[in-house]
């Protein structure tokens, strides 16, 4: 999504998630991010297995993504992209995802219209695309391609360093870009566990029951994650995800012919963030404006 120019504005980000094992809290951090969203976002939940927001927030399940993909293409209908989103409280929107495999497998070849008409809704999107599937990704590839960067979400253990080294390649294959998460603390340093991966520490979300309660509508207010570390440390992840898919942007046109083409190599192989002045992982706190509110039900 970086050659468009929207006339509003700076042009809409998109951002995808994943995890390569285990259940390290992928659509856990896409609720985080979307919450301290610096503009208006909307999370996608695209995970083959099942959404888990409208169970979590006590929603219907459709409109969601399955409306969407119905609506495709479907002549004569005058409905706007908005009317298959769900507003969570009143901040955070989303389009819940399909109810399991069977309806996952029913609009898997509609991703590429899937996203482009997301993309064209004008708004940042966060997209959930649950664990990575290894070589089978289906139509779920064009997601990862077209996403400005994609987040690889892992706990910090070795049993996940050893899966991520395994499975870095292959999602190098659909997304160039791709930055880690850590969920939680370990005796071993974050960062060790980025080098070990071989891939860009984006920052470490720390482990907090009651914030996260918060974001999944399980607790009766907001403000305990308002007030949390945890929402200080997402909020300023935010603010990196953003600036490091502009620098990329600044890349990709010096990347053009007579401009910066060792530059934008070397941040495809990671090694940009040990240059100076390249993206940080996230404990620089960077002032990011106010965040969207999430109001509970
Ligand atoms: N920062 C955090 N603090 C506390 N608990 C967390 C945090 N992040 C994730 N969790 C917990 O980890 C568990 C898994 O989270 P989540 O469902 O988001 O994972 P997932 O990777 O999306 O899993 P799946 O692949 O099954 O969809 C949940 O119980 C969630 O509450
Ligand atoms: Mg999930």
């Amino acid at each position: 999504m970086r050659d468009e120019e929207s006339p509003q504005g700076p042009k809409p980000v998109a951002v995808a998630i994943t995890s390569l094992s285990g259940a390290p809290g992928v659509t856990t951090t896409a609720l985080l991010l979307a919450a301290s969203w610096p503009r208006r976002v909307v999370m996608v939940e695209c995970d083959p297995s099942g959404g888990d927001v409208a169970p979590w927030w006590g929603l219907r399940s459709s409109p969601g993504l399955a409306t969407l993909a119905a609506s495709l293409g479907r002549e004569g209908v005058r409905q706007s992209n908005w009317d298959h989103v769900q507003r969570v409280g009143g901040g955070m929107e989303v389009i819940t995802g399909v109810s399991g495999a069977a309806q996952a497998a029913a609009v898997d070849h509609l991703w590429p219209g899937l996203v482009s008409t997301t993309a064209s809704m004008g708004a940042d999107l966060i997209f959930d695309l649950g664990r990575c599937p290894g070589t089978r990704w289906g139509g779920l590839a064009e997601v990862c391609k077209v996403a400005d960067l994609l987040v690889v979400v892992t706990r910090a253990d070795l049993a996940a360093v050893s899966h991520l080294r395994a499975g870095r390649d292959l999602l190098r294959r659909l997304q160039e870009d791709v930055v880690l998460v850590v969920v939680g603390e370990s005796p071993y340093h974050a960062h060790e566990i980025a080098a070990l991966a071989g891939l860009d520490l984006l920052g470490v979300l720390p482990m907090d029951d009651r914030a996260v309660a918060a974001v999944r509508g399980e607790a009766r207010r907001a403000g305990s994650f308002h007030r949390s570390r945890l929402f200080r440390v997402s909020r300023e992840m935010c603010a990196a995800l953003v600036s490091r898919t502009r620098d990329r942007a600044l890349l990709d046109s010096e990347e053009r012919p007579g401009g910066g083409c060792e530059e934008a190599q070397l941040a495809i192989s990671g090694d940009v963030a040990k240059r100076p002045g390249a993206p940080k992982a996230v404990d620089c706190g960077a002032p990011v404006p106010p965040p969207m509110q999430v109001r509970v039900r």
